[in-house]
């Protein structure tokens, strides 16, 4: 029998009752950071002081809770991403909720490994996907997973779809033997579209990125020319991506037209609804996502529009079969039991290339069931009113101009009298600095133009008054 140390060792506190108040102290810190959140600048750079914490070696030795919770308070809390004051604006980020942030604490005090196996997390994960279905008009026989942001799931959507084209024989055999295939998006379509043909092997010189209209929609036109002439030079069209919201602009392709146009060629209908797919959830913008629900498949993210805190991606497939046979695996090591356990036909890790996973669910379901979606309803509506607030101010701007149609919750607009529009990225760019608001930039034409996507559900009217003073402030610094 080999010594055995004394005392063992584990990674429990010593003395849980001293634990306990660091760990009270911590989440009050945090509810107290929450609620002032927008007393504090939007973003500042990280300091030299705290970022030389992040370039010490590897702790050999331990530390107290208390000290490693005091560098958190000081090198990290100041310095954050920013997407949780009403005044950001980039990108297209959520903001959370103190809900959200205690369901992720208890989430991790459970340590679900969400991968598979026969316990109650599955159950919710499993409530939350029929809940998703429920929310986009799918049947209640769809199949869903979390994954961990829209970039992934429009990636597994694409190979479930190129699957359903090929056969799932391709999963051993590979594309050397099959057909040419070619995808279909718009000219608007996120990155992460193009970036899924490369990682599926299909080759982004296959993705036909078609052009769109005044209002930034895919051209059907346009669309059925490409699929004919590809058919034509013998490659094998195989998916269409629409877009719910692109990101660029919030624009929408006509999705009844797309699905009416995939079901008679036989294409996989497949739509990116990062953000815009929960413009479902609302009584006055579901039209404008009309086509939505009978799409093949649907990428989206609780963690944009629905603020679940970072990261809660999901898929929604309309084909639970074909989306289980592009995955599953027997492996011996994951068979499954009659009971037990390891019972359970269906585990999330036959849905996708996840085996250990977390508990993403949790958070979303304590979300969907402390706000209700009426509510997330109410918060997505209320941002594209603050948009259009937005647009009809930068219209009355002796300085500004609208540079695309605020359709959601979207505003691009730049400087009157910038012509190569360079002096908008550096209106951002002090934006930034001074840490009042936090716009960010793409191109429109070409030019750089100043874009607010305004996503937050603290963001109230008052705030677009903020912004507007500010951009001016700036634009007089930057001139
Ligand atoms: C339209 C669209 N698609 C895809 C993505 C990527 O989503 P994620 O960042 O969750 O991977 C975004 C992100 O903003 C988006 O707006």
């Amino acid at each position: 029998m080999t010594d055995r140390p004394d005392p063992e060792p584990h990674l429990d506190p010593e003395d849980w009752d001293a634990f306990r108040i660091d760990a009270h102290q911590a989440l009050d810190d945090m509810l107290g950071n929450l609620e002032q959140v927008r007393e504090g600048k939007v973003w500042q750079p990280a300091p030299p002081a705290a970022r030389a914490e992040f370039a010490r070696g590897l702790p050999r030795a331990p530390q107290a809770l208390s000290d490693v919770l005091e560098i958190f308070d000081e090198a990290i809390v100041p310095y954050a991403n920013g997407n949780r004051h009403p005044l950001f604006m980039g990108w297209v980020h959520g903001a959370g909720t103190p809900v959200g942030m205690v369901a992720e604490m208890l989430a991790a005090g459970l340590n679900s490994n969400c991968g598979g196996r026969n316990h109650i997390a599955l159950d919710v994960e499993r409530q939350v996907v029929r809940w998703a279905a429920e929310m986009l008009g799918f049947p209640q026989s769809a199949s869903g997973v979390f994954v961990t942001g829209t970039s992934m799931a429009n990636f597994l959507a694409l190979l479930v779809a190129r699957n359903a084209a090929l056969g799932h024989a391709i999963r051993r055999q590979g594309l050397r033997n099959a057909p040419q295939l070619t995808a279909y998006a718009s000219a608007q379509a996120h990155g992460c579209v193009i970036q899924a043909m490369e990682l599926a092997g299909i080759g982004s010189d296959y993705l036909r990125l078609i052009p769109v209209d005044a209002d930034g929609a895919l051209r059907i036109d346009l669309l059925k020319q490409a699929i004919a002439q590809d058919r034509a030079a013998g490659h094998k069209p195989f998916l269409v991506a629409g877009t719910a919201g692109t990101v660029n602009t919030g624009a929408i392709d006509d999705l009844n037209a797309l699905a009416d146009f995939c079901q008679s060629e036989k294409l996989w209908f497949h739509i990116d609804g990062a953000f815009g797919a929960l413009c479902a959830l609302s009584n006055r913008l579901r039209p404008l996502v009309k086509g939505l629900e009978r799409a093949d498949s649907v990428a989206f993210d609780f963690h944009k529009w629905a603020h679940v805190p970072y990261d809660a991606g999901f898929l929604l497939v309309r084909d639970a079969p074909t989306h289980r046979q592009t995955f599953a695996a027997p492996m011996a090591y994951l068979s499954r039991t009659a009971e037990g356990l390891a019972a359970g036909e269906t585990w999330p890790c036959d849905l996708g290339p996840d085996l250990s996973r977390g508990f993403r669910a949790l958070k979303t379901w304590f979300t969907l069931r402390v706000f209700g979606t009426d509510r997330i309803a109410a918060c997505i509506e209320h941002t594209c009113d603050a948009a259009k607030y937005l647009e009809s101010r930068i219209a009355r701007s002796a300085l500004f101009e609208m540079r695309a149609p605020a359709t959601l919750n979207i505003a691009c607009f730049g400087l009157k009298s910038s012509a190569d529009g360079e002096a908008n990225k550096r209106i951002v760019t002090d934006l930034h600095l001074r840490g009042v608001a936090a716009p960010s930039t793409t191109l429109l034409d070409d030019k750089p133009v100043i874009r607010c996507a305004i996503v937050n559900h603290r963001t109230t009217m008052a705030d677009i008054d903020t912004l507007m003073a500010e951009l001016e402030t700036s634009a007089a610094r930057v001139a």
